[in-house]
């Protein structure tokens, strides 16, 4: 988010608590995120790099006396109320991002009463920037403030993704909510989802833009097919397991393990684990190439990631792969691929700053003319996670 923008929103959330609550609320934002390299690998208790971007949910939050929860969302100019009582999923789908941490906190052992929250968000929805973690971990961070729970960053990662592994339904790994609480200004977090282990890596070469393409579809199979790609992989693993009982995870399997148990049971659950315990070794080595400052190495490794996902674990579809290969040959794009979970949404692109308004206005232009839709490009400065906006 820019600072006018960012201002902008801040004013708007905060006016409209005012007006609807007649009170002065406590106000946080958190952002949406990118992730460089290490698709699909964080449910499989892999390694990521993501990092939080200047996009983000403004939420305004006060106490109420009972134990009502009243909501509203300024970008889709709608209400909702429940009570702490009634944690049920709603027929509005965005009230569950909210509810579902409620619930989680108060599984937890956390006493909450009553409160009122109104957010709105620059984060483009269903672009794959996850505005959706950034809903959770805003309200997690601010009934956390509100009402003194005390509860570490990482805690509150973990319920914002109980919350969407089990109210919203769909079973992702931690990344999203992990960048969202911990991101910082110019850096990736190397997080390995073993353990949550995490280091910083700086990304702040001013030659070098994040530049995104939303495809500007989603098509429907996208939770669907998230789950079950989970599943064949989970599958993949008890597989192994039935030799090496020592293989908890896709983490802890080699190819040859692929190639001995999996590759005879299953063809398909055999690539898919294979572009997974591929895509782990290739974060490792990209992160070497970061650490040299080789971004052409760094590059050509977002390319092979997007093969992978293509073609092994399949779950692209033909506007990414479009997208993709329209930059493919440009010596100003260094690397490019689908990001997060598939079937729609953004790929993400290493752009030479110097030519970014020429890729953006290339790749638009051939994008209409191949598909007769509109993508959208941002670029995507990489920024400080989940805070407090005033005391
Ligand atoms: C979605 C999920 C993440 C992760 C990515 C794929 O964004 O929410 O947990 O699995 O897909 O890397």
């Amino acid at each position: 988010m820019d600072t006018t923008t960012a201002v902008n929103l801040q004013d708007a959330v905060h006016e409209s608590y005012r007006e609807l609550f007649n009170d002065t609320p406590l106000l946080v934002r958190s952002p949406g995120r990118v992730n460089l390299i290490g698709e699909h690998t964080d449910y499989n208790n892999g390694l990521v790099l993501p990092a939080a971007i200047d996009k983000n949910i403004v939420l305004a939050i006060g106490k109420r006396d009972d134990n009502a929860i009243h909501l509203h969302s300024l970008d889709q100019g709608q209400s909702y109320a429940t009570t702490l009582d009634e944690l049920e999923r709603s027929p509005l789908l965005w009230p569950d991002y909210i509810l579902g941490v409620a619930q989680q906190l108060i599984k937890r052992g956390h006493t909450l009463q009553g409160f009122n929250i109104v957010f709105a968000g620059d984060i483009p929805q269903g672009a794959g920037l996850s505005s959706s973690a950034a809903l959770e971990c805003a309200t997690g961070f601010a009934l956390n403030e509100l009402f003194d729970l005390d509860i570490n960053r990482l805690d509150l990662a973990l319920a914002a993704q109980a919350a969407e592994n089990d109210f919203v339904g769909v079973k992702c790994g931690l990344m999203d909510q992990f960048a969202s609480v911990f991101g910082q200004e110019h850096r990736l977090i190397k997080l390995d989802c073993a353990d949550f282990s995490h280091e910083y890596i700086p990304f702040n070469n001013p030659e070098l833009r994040i530049v995104l393409f939303d495809t500007q579809v989603k098509h429907s199979l996208a939770s669907s097919a998230y789950n079950e790609r989970r599943e064949q992989c989970e599958y993949g693993v008890s597989l192994i397991q039935k030799h090496h009982p020592e293989v908890r995870s896709l983490r802890d399997a080699t190819l040859e393990q692929l190639d001995r148990y999996v590759k005879p049971a299953d063809e398909v659950v055999y690539n898919r684990c294979y572009y997974v315990v591929s895509e782990i070794t290739r974060l490792q080595d990209g992160c070497d190439d970061l650490r040299k400052d080789d971004f052409e190495s760094f590059g050509k490794r977002m390319f092979d990631t997007h093969g992978g996902l293509q073609h092994l674990y399949e779950v692209s579809c033909q506007e990414l792969d479009i997208l993709v290969d329209l930059v493919r040959d440009d010596p100003a794009v260094l690397g490019a691929r689908m990001m997060g979970g598939g079937f729609g949404g953004c790929t993400i692109n290493l752009v030479k700053a110097e030519e970014v308004d020429r890729v953006v206005n290339e790749v638009s232009r051939a994008y209409y003319q191949k598909t007769n839709k509109t993508t959208q490009a941002y670029i995507a400065n990489i920024s400080a996670g989940t805070a407090r906006l005033n005391r």
